[in-house]
């Protein structure tokens, strides 16, 4: 969360409508209180469904994560939990309620694991060596397989 109050204010001057969805609360003296935010965890199956069924989004930038392999380590369940569960709810919820909506996922270089040849292609063989990498991998490639769901690749 510490940087999209920054990104907002960016698509908010190109005249968009931007909310914000973390599990923390919005300090209410970022971005001078204009910021619309929801306190929701992504681990929530039918609150976050329930909120992408009834917002109207052109485009979900989905970075809610456990984000540190050392974290997921710690903690495999919750980032289990969080990070390929919580994601799946998501693409679930804007495959069946919403599915114009585009979604923006961020995937990791932990995915590839150790690679002999660099740089590593999107190609590459996926050998992850760690739980954040490993749940990170099935919604990289099964996304673009799934009938709604198109995929564009960015690094
Ligand atoms: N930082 C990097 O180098 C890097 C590299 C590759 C990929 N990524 C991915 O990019 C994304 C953003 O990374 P970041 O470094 O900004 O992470 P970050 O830890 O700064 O932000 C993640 C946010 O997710 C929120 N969150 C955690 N669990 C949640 C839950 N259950 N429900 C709702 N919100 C929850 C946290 O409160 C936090 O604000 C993550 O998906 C991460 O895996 C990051």
């Amino acid at each position: 969360m510490s940087q999209w109050p920054e990104r907002e204010r960016l698509l908010r001057k190109e005249g968009y409508v931007v909310e914000g969805i973390d599990i923390k609360p919005f300090p209410e003296t970022m971005a001078g209180g204009k910021v619309q935010f929801s306190q929701i965890d992504i681990r929530d199956e039918a609150a976050i469904t329930d909120h992408i069924a009834n917002g109207k989004y052109d485009c979900i930038v989905h970075l809610a994560a456990i984000s540190r392999v050392v974290d997921g380590e710690k903690d495999k369940p919750n980032c289990i939990q969080t990070n390929y569960v919580g994601t799946r709810s998501i693409i679930d919820a804007v495959a069946k309620y919403s599915p114009s909506t585009h979604v923006i996922f961020a995937s990791s270089r932990e995915v590839y694991g150790e690679q002999k040849n660099l740089p590593v292609s999107e190609d590459a063989e996926l050998l992850p060596i760690n739980v954040y990498g490993f749940y990170k991998m099935p919604l990289l490639r099964p996304i673009a397989g799934g009938s709604c769901i198109k995929k564009v690749t960015k690094r």
